[in-house]
């Protein structure tokens, strides 16, 4: 079975949902695991008050009895303590009652960089908020549960896969200044996967090349603006006798150039790639836009909002990467019970040494 990920969720309704399909049956999950990862997503310098009030933590409603899988779909929910502050708001159904709480009055000032004024103009919304209440990557929370899963399918056949910021220190050093201008920042994150095997991916289509599934995942998350694979956009400036990693008897290489994948392959060395996230676009000294109600010129909403996401975007692209990963493993090793999925891989090894 193809392994497969589907969530819905708006950012202050009611919950953010993830089903997840293809699982082997036995595989099994950790509850506090999943629960710290998402812990992860919340922390990290220059994050809002909301973070205060979520405290993100999964529950899950079937495919899992015991704490192992069942092989049947997997459904997660991460709720919105949030939701509650908004429950006219962003009531699923027409509200009842005096409009209370927030979320009531309509969204008319669009911010440069963020969906607002491309989602109203596609889906002919007269509320902004009917866009960034999907756009916002709040809903990453449940993103990070399947990765979580993901990585714990992956351990299986000793696959790690680790997110970081690449240098924390000026980092901080650039929230703490933009936080003092009322402006934002962006960074640049890793991730790493030790333990992959060489052959994940292939080079037989450009759908199935692994570096492209998961420069899609990547530039799938929220403000993420670039992607490279190893040494990505600085091998554009060496000669070719520079740029490659040669090959041992041993069959390993002697530098990791590649970031681990060549043609569309794992090729046996650690995978490294890297995601450079946009400084975030809501800001507290809001940019120019217009009211959409009035057509007059006026400044962007300025709502509650993160002054820098880095940090929280290592757990996410590690998440991403993880599942990428995770559905490759599954393609190459298959296998309905956990066991089975683990002695291909196990045969697989043996035959390639
Ligand atoms: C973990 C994470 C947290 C984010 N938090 C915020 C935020 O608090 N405020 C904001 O304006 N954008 C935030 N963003 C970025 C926006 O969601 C994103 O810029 C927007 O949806 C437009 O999409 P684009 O940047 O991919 O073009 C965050 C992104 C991530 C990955």
């Amino acid at each position: 079975m193809t392994l497969r990920l589907s969530s819905a969720g708006e950012s202050h309704g009611p919950a953010l949902v993830a089903i997840v399909t293809g699982l082997p049956a036995g595989l099994a999950l950790d509850r506090a695991a999943i629960d710290a990862d998402l812990a992860r997503r919340q922390a990290g310098y220059g994050r809002s008050p909301r973070q205060q009030i979520e405290q993100d933590t999964v529950d899950v409603l079937a495919g899992l009895r015991h704490g192992r899988t069942l092989g049947t779909p997997l459904a997660l929910v991460v709720w919105n303590r949030d939701h509650k502050n908004w429950t006219w708001g962003m009531s699923p159904w027409p509200p009842e009652g005096e409009p209370i709480g927030k979320g009531v009055k309509p969204v008319t000032l669009p911010r440069p960089g963020h969906a607002d004024l491309a989602g109203v103009q596609k889906f002919g919304h007269d509320d902004v908020r009917n866009a960034l209440e999907r756009a916002s990557a709040r809903h990453t929370a449940v993103h990070v549960a399947a990765g979580a899963v993901a990585k714990a399918l992956l351990a299986e056949i000793g696959i790690v896969v680790s997110g970081t910021v690449l240098d924390e220190e000026a980092l901080r050093a650039a929230v703490d200044a933009a936080r003092a201008e009322r402006d934002t920042v962006g960074g640049v994150v890793e991730v790493r996967a030790d333990g992959v095997p060489a052959g994940l991916g292939s080079y037989a289509t450009k759908e199935d090349r692994l570096d492209a599934r998961l420069a899609a995942a990547l530039m799938g998350i929220q403000a993420v603006k670039g992607v490279e694979i190893g040494d990505g956009f600085a091998l554009a400036e060496l000669r070719g006798s520079q740029a490659h990693d040669e090959i041992g008897i041993d069959k390993r290489r002697t530098s990791n150039r590649a970031g681990g994948i060549e043609a569309g392959v794992s090729n046996g060395e650690q995978l490294v790639v890297r995601a450079a996230m946009k400084p975030l676009p809501t800001l507290m000294k809001p940019l120019a836009s217009v009211d959409l109600a009035t057509g007059e010129a006026a400044t962007a909403l300025v709502e509650r909002s993160d002054v820098a996401a880095v940090e929280a975007l290592a757990v996410v692209a590690e998440a991403a990467v993880a599942w990428e990963l995770a559905v490759a493993a599954t393609e190459k090793f298959g296998g309905d019970a956990v066991g089975d999925f683990v002695e291909a891989h196990r045969f697989y090894c043996a035959r390639i040494e």
